[in-house]
């Protein structure tokens, strides 16, 4: 069955490589194959499966003839001169010639493989071969595979855009890492995280948002890194929840009963997350006293009156004054 020749020029080479010429125009066909016709693709091993940066690997196409007369090998998926790494003559010694896109690290072996050393992310890929034509025969058999070079993968890092974050507030999570993983997972505080519509996923997992953020959101965050050849967790990033001030008091409570003379200590207490900045005032003047406590040492009449604290949080930016309540009841000693 006589084909038109493709447009690819293989070497240019004339007359006893007539073979070659036929394999091309054969394989310029092959992907859409002549009614009848009855061509399998050969399949193609990768060893091994997975390859990994810096390792070697081989392509062999699976039963090769015993007896051919050449094959050439093709780093593009389909096989076009300017993409040809080598062709093999399985003579006796082998004989390997090299094509355009042959970069010192590939050779030829026996039944047509192609052993590729020091791999690199680089080396992932299509990669073609026009496999043997057997003495005798006028087709031939090609097949792409894609070879997915990987590597071991760095620890990933999570970085959240905040550290601190508001209630009903938005933020993001940043998960760094290489290319080559596949697979990107949350965890927060050591259990997977399941996106929601709250937490939301980019399309590549790489970026967690999380919407509306309620107090369970607080937490350490990791993401997991996984390829076909290793898995890495990164260390957690932390997010903490800024609230309050609450529960904001005065300690100790009032009426006071004291002994004029001796030591007082008045303390603010809040709940709030960062930790808030103290005012006192009193009787409604700021005594520009900012501690979270105010100590008398001794206590005198002059200190008597109704005592403030005003506690604010910068975050959520929220005041919250409390008087000690009620007005120290002053028992003079007796
Ligand atoms: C890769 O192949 C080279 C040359 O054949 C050999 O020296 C080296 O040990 C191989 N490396 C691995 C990881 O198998
Ligand atoms: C991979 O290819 C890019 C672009 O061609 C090049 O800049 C880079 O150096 C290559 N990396 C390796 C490890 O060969
Ligand atoms: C391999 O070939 C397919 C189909 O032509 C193409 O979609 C894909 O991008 C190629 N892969 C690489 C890494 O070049
Ligand atoms: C968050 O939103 C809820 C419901 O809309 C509201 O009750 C609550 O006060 C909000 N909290 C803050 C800190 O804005
Ligand atoms: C973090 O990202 C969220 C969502 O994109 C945004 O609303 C927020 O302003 C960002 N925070 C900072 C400090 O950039
Ligand atoms: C993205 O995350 C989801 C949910 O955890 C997971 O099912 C999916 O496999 C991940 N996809 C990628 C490409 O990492
Ligand atoms: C607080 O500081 C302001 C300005 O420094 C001063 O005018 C005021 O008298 C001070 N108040 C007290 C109670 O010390
Ligand atoms: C505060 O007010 C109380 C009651 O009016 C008064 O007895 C006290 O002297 C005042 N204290 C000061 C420091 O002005
Ligand atoms: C904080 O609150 C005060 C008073 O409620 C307001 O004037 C100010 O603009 C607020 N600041 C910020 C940064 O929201």
């Amino acid at each position: 069955m006589r084909r038109r020749p493709g447009s690819w020029d293989p070497l240019a080479w004339n007359g006893p490589w007539k073979g070659l010429l036929l394999a091309a125009s054969v394989l310029g066909s092959c992907f859409q194959p002549a009614p009848g016709q009855t061509q399998t693709p050969v399949t193609i091993v990768l060893t091994p499966p997975s390859p990994v940066v810096g390792g070697n690997v081989s392509l062999a196409p699976q039963n090769p003839p015993q007896d051919f007369v050449l094959c050439s090998w093709y780093r593009s998926a389909t096989a076009a001169e300017t993409s040809r790494i080598l062709t093999c003559f399985p003579h006796t010694p082998l004989v390997q010639q090299n094509g355009p896109a042959h970069t010192g690290l590939e050779t030829a072996g026996p039944g047509c493989a192609l052993h590729i050393t020091g791999l690199t992310l680089n080396d992932t890929g299509n990669y073609t071969t026009l496999a043997p034509i057997p003495h005798g025969a006028s087709g031939t058999h090609s097949n792409t595979l894609s070879v997915p070079c990987t590597e071991m993968l760095p620890r990933p890092t999570v970085t959240p855009n905040q550290t601190l974050v508001l209630e009903n507030g938005t933020f993001t999570l940043r998960c760094n890492s290489s290319p080559s993983a596949d697979t990107v997972l949350w965890l927060r505080d050591g259990a997977s995280l399941v996106p929601s519509d709250r937490l939301v996923l980019s399309p590549d997992n790489r970026t967690l948002t999380v919407l509306g953020v309620t107090r369970d959101d607080a937490g350490a965050y990791q993401c997991e890194v996984r390829n076909p050849v290793s898995t890495k967790r990164s260390e957690p990033g932390t997010v903490t929840l800024a609230y309050g001030p609450e529960s904001v008091r005065i300690d100790p409570p009032g009426p006071i009963t004291l002994t004029l003379g001796s030591p007082l200590t008045l303390t603010c207490v809040a709940d709030s997350i960062p930790a808030p900045s103290y005012r006192w005032g009193l009787n409604g003047t700021d005594t520009n006293q900012t501690g979270s406590s105010l100590t008398f040492n001794p206590m005198t009449l002059d200190h008597q009156g109704t005592y403030e604290c005003r506690a604010h949080n910068p975050i959520t930016n929220r005041t919250v004054s409390v008087w000690s309540n009620p007005c120290p009841g002053w028992h003079p000693a007796p």
